[in-house]
């Protein structure tokens, strides 16, 4: 009998995103600060991924500081008390430590003890993972309010050097959070979310270390360093091909779920990886151009901070307006993938 009312609780309640926030560090730097530094171009850059310039933190700043700066703004934003969030939920690939999640370092900055703190580790696909998980918990009726941030510090974890110039020219820095709440009204927020994942890709583009998989006594050593496995390592063409199969894919599966066609979509956030990947997509899919909303020029790829600050940056610029049919495409490492359709 419990179980029958849980379910019918769960059809009638459905989560919205009722304000978000974001956060970029001071720094800019340009394509023009790397040439030197990775042996690089400007125009190679702009050719390539269209990437302009990206945000590069301070030393003394991590990734929950740029996460409580997102939050700090989004709760503003939400004109509500932060004492009504009861669940944290970060998602990050470039966390604070290796352990405990870098929520648990977000939740002591923002003094709010006793609830759950939980961090997603789904690479680019961070976001539409942290979402369906703030979606079902909302829709549970458990928790009326939850915190949603996407950070990522990357500058501190790249091959600044000739050596790692395919994947360094790629990676920016920033923070984006959403206070996500419950609602019974239908055809409002959080439409679907859908994930998907293939890990026989996973080395396609990974950090092999510091970790227990080699064979080692420790986690890292000279050698690996020598070697410069700390830093991330990429396939890029692989990872070019399977993000235009798989995100074009997830956007048609996308709207199938909705019973939606592209026409009547009216804003589409791409991860953006790369400028050329977006546009192969929309072009294999014949989406118009102006539907599709991109960020990368400015803020590079900001990992599962790229679609929450793409959002953020749509609500600003007053291009994302309320009633709005929205789909949001990841693609990632792992390979991870998802998308997740929203009325504003
Ligand atoms: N500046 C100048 N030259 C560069 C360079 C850089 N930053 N990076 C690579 N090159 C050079 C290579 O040395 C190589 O030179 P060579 O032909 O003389 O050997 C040439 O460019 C081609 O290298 P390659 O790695 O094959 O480049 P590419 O055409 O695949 O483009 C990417 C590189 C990274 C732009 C492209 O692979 C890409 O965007 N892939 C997707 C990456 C992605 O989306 N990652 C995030 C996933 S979430």
């Amino acid at each position: 009998m419990e179980f029958i009312q849980e379910v019918l609780t769960m059809e009638k309640l459905g989560s919205f995103i009722k304000a978000t926030g974001s956060y970029t560090p001071d720094r800019v730097v340009f394509n023009s600060e790397l040439e030197t530094l990775l042996d690089t171009t400007d125009e190679w850059i702009r050719k390539r991924c269209g990437i302009a310039k990206r945000y590069w933190a301070e030393q003394t700043e991590t990734t929950s500081d740029l996460a409580y700066q997102a939050s700090l703004k989004a709760l503003e934003k939400a004109n509500i008390e932060k004492q009504e969030i009861d669940m944290i939920i970060l998602a990050t690939v470039t966390p604070d430590h290796e352990f405990p999640g870098t929520a648990c370092f977000l939740q002591g900055k923002l003094d709010l003890p006793g609830i759950p703190a939980i961090d997603v580790r789904q690479q680019c696909s961070g976001f539409i993972y942290a979402l369906s998980q703030a979606d079902l918990y909302l829709r549970t009726g458990d928790y009326r309010t939850v915190l949603l941030v996407c950070a990522e510090l990357h500058s501190k974890c790249l091959d600044l050097s000739p050596r790692g110039r395919n994947v360094s020219i790629l990676f920016g820095d920033g923070a984006a959070a959403m206070i996500l709440q419950q609602t019974e009204e239908a055809n409002r927020g959080v439409l679907s979310t859908h994930i998907m994942s293939d890990g026989s890709h996973a080395k396609q583009l990974w950090c092999p270390a510091p970790g227990n998989g080699h064979v080692s006594a420790a986690r890292i050593d000279a050698a690996m360093l020598e070697q410069g496995l700390q830093f991330p390592h990429m396939n890029g063409r692989a990872i070019f091909t399977h993000a235009v199969r798989q995100m074009s894919q997830e956007l048609l599966h996308c709207l199938k779920q909705n019973s939606k066609t592209i026409d009547e979509v009216d804003l589409i956030f791409f991860h953006q990886a790369n400028l050329r990947i977006c546009e192969a997509v929309g072009k294999l899919l014949e989406i118009d151009p102006a539907k599709i909303y991109n960020t990368i020029e400015e803020y590079g790829n900001t990992t599962a901070a790229t679609l929450p600050l793409g959002i953020d940056h749509a609500v600003k610029s007053g291009a994302l307006k309320k009633g709005m049919l929205i789909a949001t495409v990841a693609f990632g490492s792992g390979f991870t993938w998802g998308s997740a359709m929203l009325r504003w």
